[in-house]
This record gives structure tokens, sequence and C-alpha cells, in this order.
């Protein structure tokens, strides 16, 4: 079955981790956000009245809602593990018919993978594809492949629960002290910062098959792994192994696929495809010629892979910005003087990112040639302080300034390296890379003349670019979200 062509389509992702709420129809996406940038609870689970009405008054009413997994099997898998609590609790459908809007509209079930595939298929700029699907679990899947053809998915390969990466990666989150299944960036990180000596020990006690496709655990690592080893004092030292461990397990996979699919265009999906690290030796192993990753390839980006699983038909990629809309330019002029004056300066208009990072429209900006800048942004967003700050450079100048493994980087989805480290501290992580986005005057045009005139004014095309947001909160959404921003930490927002 699919949607007649101008029926409006609300796709939901939630129930799981970070909520999303996207509508299509015909061949736009009219409406994309995430359900936290409304509650306020970074990565909220469930859906809120505030971004329902927030899409009705953009797209109008649903005509369909199409849910991003088949609860069913979802529940079959928890009772088979033993999750008792989560076999007989509420279903997700039983959440979204609680609001009055979807009372009634007929409602649709996808294959969580399916999503992942259709999301990133059918908004990349090609038809045919192999088409990779990684996540911590969906139903029953942890990876699939799939071979894109004539606008058609056929799955070619599955890996079942528990056998997962995502959730090896995610139980590797928890041990390192951070949150699994929000922080798994942090400890990708943390990994520059350690050498991999823990690798084979955790292969040997966790890993049971590494012979791509196939990806076997030893054990069920869905409860975490709690205090494991705490002889192991440094985290830094278990997220480069565990890292170490995911680069090969993913390179491989892409191997068998690039040899077992007949096309040279890739479709990367799923919350691993936010491992930038990874995805940049994916860039420079020549596995393809072409890498599509949607900019919200996780779980809250499969709301609109709901809508377009169902609707089984390409749209018109627009680029990221298609939540809240501030309705609103920035004043440009105060911005730069604010920067030139301040070397830090928050940027909110427009239309709110789809996705986990600020590309422009909702980012705290500064100046990257500032020895002291990571400590200071570090100390405004109370973030740890190893953490890395990316650069947003205009993108004709980026190849003067990175190597990049792409010839463009608008969704920040790959590291780069950085060719002169030494005159820009802020945007170098210690291992030397840099995770780059760059613009055109097409893609932004506020924050592409913001850049042309800093670089006008200081000979620097780049700034540091990190999202409106403090440690723990969402990134900023509406208008008094960016005043709360501005008391909170003195920092003007244009
Ligand atoms: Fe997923």
């Amino acid at each position: 079955m699919s949607a007649p062509a101008d029926e409006t389509l609300y796709g939901i992702s939630c129930f799981g981790h970070d909520a999303g709420l996207a509508v299509v129809r015909g061949d736009q996406i009219v409406f994309a956000a995430h359900a936290e940038r409304y509650s306020g609870i970074k990565n909220d689970a469930f859906l809120n009245e505030a971004l329902i009405d927030d899409a009705l008054r953009v797209a109008g009413p649903p005509e369909r809602i199409v849910f991003h997994e088949r609860p069913w099997r979802t529940r079959v898998r928890h009772a088979w593990s033993g999750q008792w609590r989560a076999a007989f609790s509420p279903s997700p459908i039983t959440h979204i018919r609680s609001f009055r809007t979807f009372a009634d509209v007929p409602l649709a079930t996808v294959g969580h993978h399916e999503a992942h595939a259709a999301g990133g298929l059918f908004t990349a700029p090609f038809d045919e594809a192999a088409v990779v699907v990684v996540d911590g679990i969906g139903e029953w899947d942890t990876v699939s492949v799939w071979h894109a053809h004539n606008g058609r998915l056929k799955r070619i390969f599955a890996q079942h629960y528990p056998h997962s990466l995502g959730l090896f990666y995610a139980a590797f989150t928890q041990r390192c002290g951070l949150k699994p299944n929000e922080e798994e960036s942090i400890l990708m990180a943390m990994a520059a910062l350690g050498r991999p000596t823990h690798r084979d020990a955790i292969e040997l006690e966790f890993v049971r098959l590494a012979r791509a496709p196939h990806f076997r655990l030893k054990r069920n690592l869905h409860r975490g792994l709690g205090a494991w080893r705490p002889d192991w004092t440094e985290p830094e030292t278990i997220a480069a192994s565990v890292q170490a461990i995911a680069e090969d397990v993913l390179l491989g996979l892409m191997a068998w696929v690039a040899q077992t699919v007949p096309s040279r265009n890739l479709v990367f999906s799923g919350g691993l495809a936010l491992n930038c690290v990874v995805n940049e030796k994916l860039c420079r192993s020549s596995l393809f010629e072409r890498i599509w990753i949607m900019p919200n390839p996780g779980d809250a980006g499969n709301a609109l892979g709901a809508a377009l699983a169902f609707g089984k038909r390409r749209v018109h990629w627009t680029g990221p910005y298609l939540g809240h809309d501030l309705a609103r330019r920035p004043a440009l002029d105060g911005a730069i003087a604010a920067l030139l004056e301040r070397g830090v300066v928050g940027l909110a208009h427009g239309r709110a990112e789809y996705g986990p990072r600020a590309l422009g429209n909702r980012s705290l900006l500064a100046d990257p040639r500032d020895l002291q800048i990571k400590e200071r942004v570090n100390q405004i967003k109370r973030r740890e302080p190893f953490r890395p700050f990316a650069p947003v450079v205009v993108a004709e100048l980026a190849d003067e300034y990175f190597d990049l493994p792409q010839p463009s980087s608008p969704y920040m989805q790959w590291t780069a390296r950085c060719r002169f480290p030494e005159r820009f501290p802020g945007i170098c992580h210690v291992d030397g890379s840099s995770r780059v986005q760059t613009v055109d005057a097409s893609q932004n045009p506020s924050l592409h003349r913001l850049l042309q005139a800093f670089h006008a004014r200081t000979g620097c095309p780049m700034l540091l670019n990190t999202s409106l947001n403090v440690k723990g909160k969402p990134f900023v959404n509406n208008r008094g979200d960016a005043q709360a921003f501005e008391r909170e930490t003195g920092i003007e927002v244009f």
C-alpha cells in the first residue's frame, strides 16, 4: 500500500529515545522536528502538544499517521528477552492516540529498518544504491543491507538482536560514564584521547564472530555493562578500543556490501551513521563513488523515514531546516560586531535544524583563532573540557583550509584534517581532526554572509560552530528559549 500523491502523511518515531514528527505531502517535506526541542527534555522519547501544534500550524491536519516500527514485533522481542515490564507496557500506538489530533486518523506502521532505509534513499541525490542501516535495534534488526533499484528497496541481508554493534557501542558508552543512546558522540570524541590497548581483551570477552557481514556477540548487552572491569580506570583507553572495533566492523561490512551489491552509490543510515570518524574512513576508502547520509539518520529522523517508507516516493530535499520557524532573519551587522568585540555570538533564525547538529540556524559561533576559546565555550555550555568543537567554513575556501574526504560537507558528517591547526586551535581535536561544515550561499544565505563578513574583517573564513544550548538541555527552539539562553549565559543571540 502506498499513499495518494497529495496525502498529508504524519511520520512519527517515539517511545524509544528522541521522538520525532515529520510531515510529508507529495514530494515536499513540509515539517520535521524533534519532540525534545518543544518539551525541553533532552532526548525526550514522547510526543507533546507543542510539537503537534507547530506541525498543525505549518502543515494542516494529518490524513494518515505512519509509525516507524511494528510494535507487536518489538513486544515479542521484549518477551523473548525477558523484559517483561516493557512487554506489558502501553503500546506506542496508545500514546499516539492519546493526542486529540491523532485520535481518529488512519494509522499505518512500517518496519523500523525499512523506515531508516527509505529515509536515506528517498532524500538521496540518486535512485539506485546500496543501502546500509546499522543501529542499536529496531524490532529484531540490528543491521540491514538493501539494494535500491528503480525506487524499490530489496532487502538482501539482516543481522538480528541480540547481536548488535549499536548495543555494543551503547553499552560501552555507559561503561565510560556517559548516557547510552544519547552520548555516543562523546565516546567517539573521547576515543581520540586514548590508545586502543584493550581492543583484543574486549573482543575476546564480547565478540563471538566478526566476519562481514556477520557480527555476533557472546552475550546480550541490552542492559549495559554496569561496573564491568572496575580495574580499567581510563575511560579514554576503553573508548579508543571500542571505537577501533566499531570502525573495523563497519568498514568490513561496507567492503562486503561493495562486493555484493551492484552499485557504486551508498546510502548509510541508522544511529551508527552519525559516527563521523568512521564516515571519513568510509569516504577515503574508495569503496563507493557517492555516499549519502540523511542529516538525521538516527531514530528521530525515522519520523521522516516512516512517512517516506509508506509513500515510497522520492522527496525534494531542500536541506535540514525543517523545524520551528522563528520567522526572522538575523541582524548580521549586530552579530558581526558582537563577534569581533566579544569573540562569541548566538545565531537563532529561520527554521530549526532537523537532526542532532546545529548547522547555522540554532548555533553558537566563536572566533576559532583564539587559544582560549575552547575552554571559554565549554564553560558557557558547561561541557566536559576535552570535547572538541566543529568549524563552519565558506564552501568556496574549504579546500584551502581542510583536507576534506568529500568535495563538500554541508551537514558535518565526516571529520577532516585542518591544513593549519596552529592557526585555528579552537576547531581542532587532539588527533588533528575537525568535523567540518561547509556553507554556500544557497544552503544558508545568512550564515554564508556572516562568514564572508568575518573573513573580510579578519582574514579568517571560518567560525567555531556549536549548538545553541547548555549541557543537558536541547537546542534553543523558539524565541523564549533564545531569550532564556541570553539570560543564562550572557551571550547575545541574533
Ligand atoms: Fe533505529
